[in-house]
């Protein structure tokens, strides 16, 4: 069976979704699960964006072992030597570089002719491999390109170098029919073609970008790109857990594999909504909560019958199973650590007493602990910087009558560490608990988006709290679990108020240039 390889880009273009800002930590924590789940290459970022990109992308390369870690670059000097400094360390270096060669990007964006286009891309490509063992180039914005021009720029960076080329449908505009077509014409027409790996990048703006990565694979495509969950820059890019499952489902049909570990795809899925916020669709193929759900009379008998009448794919084929009841009041330390390590976790001595600490105080208030409350606990843990001061949530009390102005009163340990209590009110009860935080916060807050899920089934179940604010202009995102609402609420405030006051560059998004 042939073989095509994933190149993860949830990291970089996932990033650049609207909304999403990911700090260094969590974005070391993707990592390691994209590592687990089998990518063979991953977009950390776009190292001369800013600092703090810069460093978590070199944190990233010096921690992957098992897969190509790769970073973007314009068709700039600096950019390259940027990137080359943050991934030299990586177990297998590689730059992404790309210009665009669509006429309307040419003219309007680069304000380049086309032999200007291609001169600079042959001298990028040609810098880049100075430093590079692996460079993909991509023409940006391929799928409105002459073709004819496409095969003569792609020629030259072969020449030049490139060992990866890579033809994006950058604004998800074409369709399968066209998408193949182009990788075929590519292939017949461009004559050392054979010297490099053809990739395909799909975003989803006319809902394609699956059908057409697959087109792609069908017509030559030995790599493709794409996210977990889809996300990505408008309406996204073509979701890798979609496409990997398509070709083991359909292999009769592919006759292509991948080296993902599909039983991985559930919890990549999970951590990549969590960490930005972005909630998958109850009806998204292979990770929705719907996808395994049956309601109609009759696919519930054909399901009773025998599962393959009605699901193609089974749940445990993407590391879904049935929610495991695990620990509860009586479980002890011992028992905590080996599930931690069942689950997958490896965490410092320091961060498991944080998180057996969260989890017997869950105990007090709920009977069963699940799986999912545990990865709640276990993802927060990991991703808390405890070396840095920040804002703590002490006490909180809120009242609230369907005649009486909400009244929340709020204690906190401030980042120089003393103690402050407030009272304020609200329209409801929230509001009462953010205008007070606000009072005792001291920076100019605004709240732009709030939103509330639940973790698991149940009365008892974690209530998670997404929160989007700007702190000093400065755009954030915050989340925050309890069994409580309100003291989620809380959570969620006080975890994007202390993300961007720790490090307010790292929340200045430089994705305009790209
Ligand atoms: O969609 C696109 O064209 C990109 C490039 C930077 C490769 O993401
Ligand atoms: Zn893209």
């Amino acid at each position: 069976m042939a073989h095509v390889k994933v190149f993860d880009t949830t990291l970089r273009d996932g990033e650049q979704s609207p909304g999403v800002n990911l700090n260094q930590l969590e974005k070391l924590e993707i990592a390691k699960q994209l590592e687990r789940f089998g990518v063979d290459i991953m977009e950390a970022g776009f190292p001369a964006s800013s600092q703090s990109e810069f460093h978590s992308v070199q944190t990233i390369a010096r921690t992957i072992e098992n897969a190509s870690v790769t970073g973007l670059a314009r068709a700039k000097k600096s950019d390259i030597d940027t990137a080359w400094e943050a991934l030299k360390d990586a177990a297998e270096p590689r730059l992404h570089i790309f210009l665009a060669t669509s006429p309307i990007h040419m003219t309007h964006k680069l304000q380049k002719t086309p032999q200007q286009v291609i001169e600079t891309a042959v001298e990028m490509v040609s810098y880049a491999r100075e430093r590079f063992p692996q460079v993909e180039w991509s023409a940006e914005d391929a799928c409105r390109s002459d073709l004819d021009f496409l095969v003569s720029i792609v020629e030259r960076v072969i020449d030049a170098g490139a060992t990866v080329i890579n033809l994006p449908d950058t604004v998800g505009y074409t369709t399968p029919a066209e998408y193949g077509e182009m990788f075929r014409y590519i292939r017949e027409h461009v004559p050392n073609i054979d010297q490099v790996s053809l990739s395909a990048h799909c975003h989803d703006d006319l809902g394609m970008a699956v059908a057409n990565s697959l087109a792609a694979i069908e017509n030559g495509a030995t790599q493709i790109e794409g996210t977990i969950n889809g996300i990505g820059e408008r309406a996204g890019n073509a979701s890798l857990e979609e496409i990997a499952v398509a070709l083991t489902i359909r292999n009769n049909f592919y006759n292509f594999q991948t080296n993902l570990v599909l039983s991985e795809i559930k919890r990549t899925s999970d951590l990549v909504s969590k960490f930005t916020g972005m909630k998958v669709p109850r009806n998204k193929a292979v990770v929705g909560e719907n996808a395994f759900a049956h309601e109609s009379g009759i696919h519930q008998d054909g399901m009773l019958k025998n599962a393959s009448t009605y699901e193609i794919i089974t749940p445990e084929m993407v590391g879904i199973h049935k929610s495991n009841l695990v620990l509860g009041k009586h479980s002890g330390k011992h028992a905590f650590i080996d599930k931690i390590n069942s689950l997958g976790y490896s965490l410092s001595e320091e961060k498991i007493k944080e998180a057996f600490a969260s989890f017997k105080s869950l105990t007090d208030r709920k009977k069963e602990v699940t799986d999912e409350d545990l990865f709640t606990i276990l993802t927060d843990v990991q991703t808390d910087s405890q070396e840095l001061p920040k804002y703590k949530l002490e006490t909180f009390q809120v009242q609230y009558g369907s005649q009486n102005i909400p009244t929340a009163t709020v204690a906190l340990t401030n980042p120089e560490g003393a103690r402050e209590e407030l009272a304020g009110t609200g329209r409801g009860s929230v509001e009462a608990i953010y205008n007070t935080l606000e009072g005792l916060i001291h920076e100019d807050i605004h709240l732009e988006d709030y939103r509330l899920n639940s973790i698991g089934e149940g009365r008892d179940a974690l209530a998670e709290v997404h929160v989007r604010l700007t702190v000093n202009e400065v755009a954030v995102n915050g989340r925050g679990a309890a069994q409580d609402v309100l003291e989620a609420s809380a959570h969620a405030f006080l975890n994007a108020v202390n993300r961007v006051l720790m490090d307010p560059k790292a929340y200045t998004k430089q994705t305009a240039n790209i």
